[in-house]
């Protein structure tokens, strides 16, 4: 007799999150419990790899008793240990794949290995249960910025990328410059709403070039070449000004791009995934286009934007269901691809 409900206990710890989540059905969230160490990184301005390994080691034990618990689960109702085992800090993923090794062997149950990225894409799924492949999705994180065609669960064909900078580490390093400090997406979102999106022309990378890569290096470059001529000539930098100016001319390339791709490859379902795609600003402008071309859109819930587990409970459901499972030989991969198949 087949089971019909399908739970999986998912562990994520790619960076600075140790995550677990159990994921009925990979729709269905039970528990998704996240022990966040920015208040650590904070002091040292971003993420400390060494660090990162060592919170993970200390609090993966408590986060993974508090996922079953919150989700009011036994280690027999637990069909199958998913965990990230790339692209991530080495170190952060070795924590979560040794954890989930263990587990599987120890309780003789099913091991899945998931992409990050997988992950963030799946994040989709659970905040919207009725939307499946085939669709567009810009992929928005720290460490990607990515244009896919997401054909089926778990099949990507990736039609654009950054070629230098992701979305998400322009926003940090602009933080950094201005002074906001880490995280910096968040803090460069809550400084915009004090300043003028219009108020420094910042160059829009990429945007009437053909094809759907992203640079964002030059972005980043221009706005450290405002703040050292207005420092030159005296002047005071309105802090909201530029991070206004910076997030509008961020949101206007990556959703004309999606929207020229949406276009060109004939989608009128479009998502968005990744830390990035929580900014306001960027979701009120996808919001908007996609409403003007008349596409259905998607974009997580906040908690499910940033990295988290249960996302990784809902991609791997659907390894599950696929067989597609891996052995004790699983092994964290720093650089796994995007389109590669495990
Ligand atoms: O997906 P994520 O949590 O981790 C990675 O897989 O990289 O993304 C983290 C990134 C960071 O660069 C962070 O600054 C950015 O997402 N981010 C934001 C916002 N929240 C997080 N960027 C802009 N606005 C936000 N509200
Ligand atoms: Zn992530």
């Amino acid at each position: 007799m087949t089971k019909n409900n399908i739970k999986i206990l998912a562990i994520e710890s790619s960076c600075d999150e140790t995550a677990a989540a159990v994921v009925e059905n990979g729709r269905k969230v039970l528990s998704n419990v996240i022990s966040s160490q920015i208040a650590i990184h904070t002091v040292y301005g971003g993420v400390v790899p060494e660090i990162a390994s060592r919170k993970h080691l200390e609090n993966i034990d408590e986060v993974i008793g508090q996922a079953l618990e919150q989700a009011h689960c036994t280690w027999d109702d637990i069909d199958a240990i998913a965990v990230t085992y790339g692209p991530g800090l080495v170190g952060a993923l070795l924590v979560g794949v040794a954890q989930a090794k263990a587990l599987a062997y120890a309780l003789n149950k099913p091991l899945i290995g998931v992409h990050h990225i997988e992950g963030h894409i799946a994040a989709n799924y659970i905040s919207n249960p009725e939307w499946e492949p085939p669709f567009l999705c810009l992929i928005v994180s720290g460490g990607h910025t990515h244009l896919a065609v997401i054909k089926d669960y778990g099949e990507n064909w990736i039609v654009g990328h950054t070629r230098d900078d992701a979305a998400g580490e322009a926003f940090d390093k602009v933080a950094r410059a201005i002074g906001l400090g880490y995280p910096g997406g968040p803090k460069v979102q809550k400084a915009a709403l004090e300043g003028d999106p219009a108020a420094i022309h910042f160059p829009r990378p990429c945007i009437d070039e053909e094809g759907y890569d992203f640079s964002f290096s030059g972005l980043k470059s221009a706005v450290l070449n405002y703040l050292n001529q207005q420092e030159m000539k005296g002047e005071t930098i309105s802090r909201g000004d530029v991070a206004a100016s910076f997030q509008q001319a961020v949101v206007e390339v990556l959703t004309a791009k999606t929207m020229q791709a949406a276009k060109e490859f004939g989608f009128d379902k479009v998502a968005m995934a990744g830390g990035v795609s929580a900014n306001q600003a960027l979701r009120d402008a996808m919001i908007k286009a996609c409403e003007k071309n008349q596409y259905e859109f998607s974009v997580p819930e906040l908690i499910l934007c940033t990295d988290n587990a249960a996302m990784i409970g809902s991609a791997a459901y659907y390894q599950y269901i696929k067989g597609n499972f891996a052995d004790l030989s699983l092994n964290a991969l720093p650089n796994l691809p995007l389109g590669s198949k495990n």
